[in-house]
């Protein structure tokens, strides 16, 4: 398996900044990410398990790939809370360790700001889902205001290195489109905290399926 890229300090930080994350309004967009999710589903960077207690009952089974163990560890503890089975494995998006078309659902919520190889990701994603399959995301992104991209810009470079590798100016709807995704629906917000913007307030939150 590659590497994942260390970032300990992160590892220590993200329970706490999710946390924060989930009580101002991350929640309700981790819910609206997941409705109607049903079958075996696949979780790419789970972090510390957030979306777990959000699956709905139709879902037969969640394996969530994470490879900082730190992170790893406490989404097995979410895993035994969960109302659904959850399945915790080390893994990279990347390089998923997981069977070709076995999956009804692949879920990326906040993880293909950091990944190192999108395309590489995203086309894992494909690889493992069911032609009839879907992509659902959960993401923020560059903004679409010019003012407000500049200030993405320049704060890209310590964002990156605070945030745990994390970009601030991706552009993720196109990535999804560029790996061989159809989007099926898509809502772009600024997931604003106590009213105020952040550099990672853009955000979208969508299904893709795999077009033919
Ligand atoms: C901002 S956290 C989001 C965690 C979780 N998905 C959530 O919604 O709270 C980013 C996550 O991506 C994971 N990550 C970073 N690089 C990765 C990679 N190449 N493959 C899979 N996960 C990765 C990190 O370990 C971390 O758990």
């Amino acid at each position: 398996m590659a590497k994942a890229m260390s970032h300990p300090v992160f590892a220590r930080l993200y329970p706490r900044i999710a946390a924060f994350a989930d009580a101002h309004g991350s929640i309700e967009h981790r819910q609206e990410m997941l409705t109607g999710v049903r079958g075996r589903v696949v979780e790419i960077g789970a972090g510390t398990g957030s979306n777990f207690r959000h699956y709905p009952p139709e879902v037969t089974q969640v394996v969530a790939v994470e490879p900082e163990p730190r992170l790893r560890a406490l989404a097995e503890k979410a895993a035994a809370e969960a109302p659904v089975p959850v399945d915790v494995v080390a893994g990279l998006a990347e390089e998923l360790p997981l069977e070709d078309d076995g999956f009804d659902v692949a879920v990326c919520s906040l993880v293909l700001c950091t990944v190192k190889d999108v395309p590489g990701a995203l086309a894992e994603a494909r690889r493992v889902l069911k032609p009839s399959g879907e992509l659902r995301f959960y993401e923020h992104v560059r903004s679409e205001r010019p003012g407000f991209r500049r200030a993405q810009k320049a704060l890209a470079l310590p964002w990156r290195l605070a945030g745990g590798g994390c970009h601030l100016t991706r552009d993720t709807e196109h990535a999804i489109q560029e790996a061989g995704f159809a989007i099926q629906d898509i809502r772009r917000f600024y997931f604003l905290i106590n009213g105020r913007a952040n550099p990672a307030s853009p955000s979208i939150i969508g299904t893709a399926r795999p077009s033919t």
